[in-house]
């Protein structure tokens, strides 16, 4: 979302400047043009000369540089930019800009800008919770300029509490969602994903599960909300960090997953179930671990868990039903029933016997059924990979 975006980056003097310079690194690395505006204060923390080799162009810094770059400088900078990031904001431009003040580079860009502006506060906690930025921080939202909020933990100024700057992956989760909101061919639709394997307890330390990672569900979570889906993601227990800006809950048995999917069902416009579901779990949990006995067999009694897929599917009214097939053998054929069992209208169909397809990989080798029969098949390629297009025909096929 962030190739060839052009932000202009306003610093402003605060000690989480350190961040920033790392911050305009990141953007150009992925892809986005950024020209960095500095106030005096900002300039007393490091050298333009900084920014100017890490953003690759001159930093403007004052009304009167004669920079060459640009003509009238403050109005050629809003003119050009996408997006205005202030970041770290400090209590003193937060007022400015509530005021309209125009007293310097910076501030006055920030008052001719017609694109969207997002600030970064970062200051002392004193600062931050004095009514006087609050309610700065109130006029400016009002105004429809997007606050990052800071996050707590300690400052540089000895004290712990709110006001730190967020880190450099976090504001460009935040920037990548925020465009993502605005222009992604997705956005405007609400997606519900499952991942991971559900695991049933048998007792305190044991449980029946799968080799399911999570990585398959959480590549499509990440592809949808990176096209600008409200995503939701119900994951079963999964070592992998939940994608930024999705929520996701987390779950264990296959009855949590169930209530979940159902709670969320009624407002989704497409299901994408990629976990893997246990279709029993044992009948009876022991309330302590089970000891070793004299006997060389141990009996587990299973019972058959609800298919929460063929759940959904039965009281379907507008979603896009997506599912998942993991088969060792008879692909095609299994996959066939399930969609039309489960009310689909497009099974994923993975032959996890196959290398480099089904649990744990980082790839995948599937092919994509539809309700009107159609087969697709698809080379080995990443699980992002997959998700892409697997999202491609959701939004081909859905009707709107
Ligand atoms: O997580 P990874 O390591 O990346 O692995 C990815 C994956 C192999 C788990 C994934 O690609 C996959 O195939 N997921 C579905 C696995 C599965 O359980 O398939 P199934 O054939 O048993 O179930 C068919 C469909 O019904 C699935 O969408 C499943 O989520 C759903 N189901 C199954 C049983 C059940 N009780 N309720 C369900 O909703």
């Amino acid at each position: 979302m962030l190739k060839d975006k052009k932000i202009v980056v306003g610093v402003t003097g605060g000690i989480a400047i350190y961040k920033v310079v790392d911050l305009v690194s990141k953007l150009r690395k992925q892809g986005a043009e950024v020209r960095v505006m500095m106030t005096e204060h900002a300039t007393k923390f490091v050298t333009p000369l900084l920014f100017q080799e890490i953003s690759g162009h001159k930093v403007a810094s004052t009304m009167w540089s004669g920079n060459d770059e640009f003509n009238v400088e403050h109005i050629a900078l809003a003119e050009w930019a996408d997006l205005f990031l202030v970041a770290p904001a400090t209590a003193n431009i937060l007022a400015k800009m509530a005021c309209g003040l125009a007293d310097d580079l910076v501030s006055t860009v920030l008052l001719a800008a017609k694109k969207p502006v997002i600030v970064c506060p970062a200051m002392n906690t004193g600062m931050l919770e004095n009514i006087a930025t609050q309610s700065n921080l109130q006029t400016l939202k009002k105004r429809g300029v997007t606050v990052l909020d800071p996050e707590a933990g300690p400052l540089a100024c000895g004290v712990t509490g709110a006001g730190r700057l967020p880190e450099v992956p976090t504001i460009l989760a935040f920037l990548e969602g925020f465009f993502a909101q605005r222009e992604g061919d997705m956005r405007g639709l609400k997606v519900m994903v499952s991942a991971a394997g559900t695991r049933e307890p048998i007792d305190p330390v044991r449980f029946v599960g799968n080799r399911s990672s999570g990585k398959m569900g959480y590549a499509i979570a990440r592809s949808a909300s990176l096209r600008g889906a409200q995503v939701t993601l119900i994951s079963g227990p999964s070592a992998l960090t939940p994608p930024p800006n999705v929520t996701t809950i987390q779950v264990e048995t296959t009855q949590q997953m169930l209530d979940a999917c159902a709670k969320s069902y009624p407002e989704v416009d497409v299901v994408v179930m990629a976990a893997a579901v246990a279709d029993y779990r044992p009948r009876d949990v022991a309330t302590q671990k089970i000891k070793k006995q004299n006997e060389d067999a141990l009996t587990v009694v299973m019972d058959k868990n609800p298919d929460i897929l063929k759940t959904l599917g039965a009281e379907k009214t507008h979603q896009f039903l997506v599912g998942f097939a993991a088969e060792t053998q008879n692909l095609l054929a299994n996959a066939r029933e399930k969609v039309q069992k489960k009310h689909l209208d497009m099974i994923v169909a993975n032959d996890v016997t196959m290398a480099g397809a089904g649990f744990n990989a980082d790839t995948n080798v599937v092919k994509f059924l539809y309700a009107d029969g159609q087969v697709e098949e698809l080379a080995k390629m990443s699980k992002d990979e997959v998700a892409r297009e697997l999202l491609d025909r959701v939004l081909a096929r859905r009707k709107h």
